[in-house]
């Protein structure tokens, strides 16, 4: 028998990118929001990090703040961290964003089979272009609002991968 979801450790996801202030943070914000909104809060542990530290501690970048609030997505509350080697036993999926991403994080790997677990985001994106997300730190507001969009159908796309692979159900809503 299959054992009753509820009674499972969570699914633990960490978004990465280079600095933890643009990119990673909202795509840690739209996953957790999405989540929620399915009722599935219990089922997953969700965080993000950076492979660079100049940003540690700080909240994320105005700019990033400001896109996700005109849709109506609040990420203040996150403060930059950080990955770390433990990171990497920890998470059972650990998602960045570019291919930079992706050797610095692999780089800290003790065990190559916990390569496994790092994937690019957008191998998850329905529109996958060349599986980046554009670092949009040094342009423009589009820059920031394109990533958004970026992140959000890849968000999506990556919780129904994950519901259906772990077979995750939703809770009833409370009366
Ligand atoms: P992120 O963007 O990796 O999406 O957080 C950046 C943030 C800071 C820097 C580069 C990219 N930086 O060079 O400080």
């Amino acid at each position: 028998m299959p054992e009753r979801s509820e009674s499972r450790r969570p699914v633990r996801v960490l978004f990465v990118c280079l600095g933890n202030i643009c990119r990673s943070p909202l795509a840690e914000g739209l996953f957790r929001h999405l989540v929620e909104a399915e009722g599935l809060a219990e089922h997953f542990e969700i965080d993000s990090a950076g492979t660079g530290a100049w940003h540690v501690g700080e909240r994320p970048d105005a700019r990033m703040c400001r896109t996700a609030s005109r849709r109506g997505l609040d990420i203040t509350g996150q403060r930059a961290r950080r990955i770390r080697p433990e990171d990497l036993h920890r998470f059972d999926h650990v998602l960045v964003m570019d291919r930079h991403n992706r050797a610095d994080v692999l780089a800290l790997a003790s065990d190559p089979s916990l390569a496994a677990r790092v994937r690019l985001f957008r191998e998850f994106d329905p529109e996958p272009g060349d599986l980046q997300v554009p670092d949009p730190y040094t342009g423009g507001r589009e820059g920031f609002e394109h990533v958004y969009e970026i992140a959000e159908r890849t968000s999506r796309a990556l919780l129904e991968h994950l519901r259906a692979l772990h077979h995750l159900e939703a809770q009833p809503a409370e009366r």
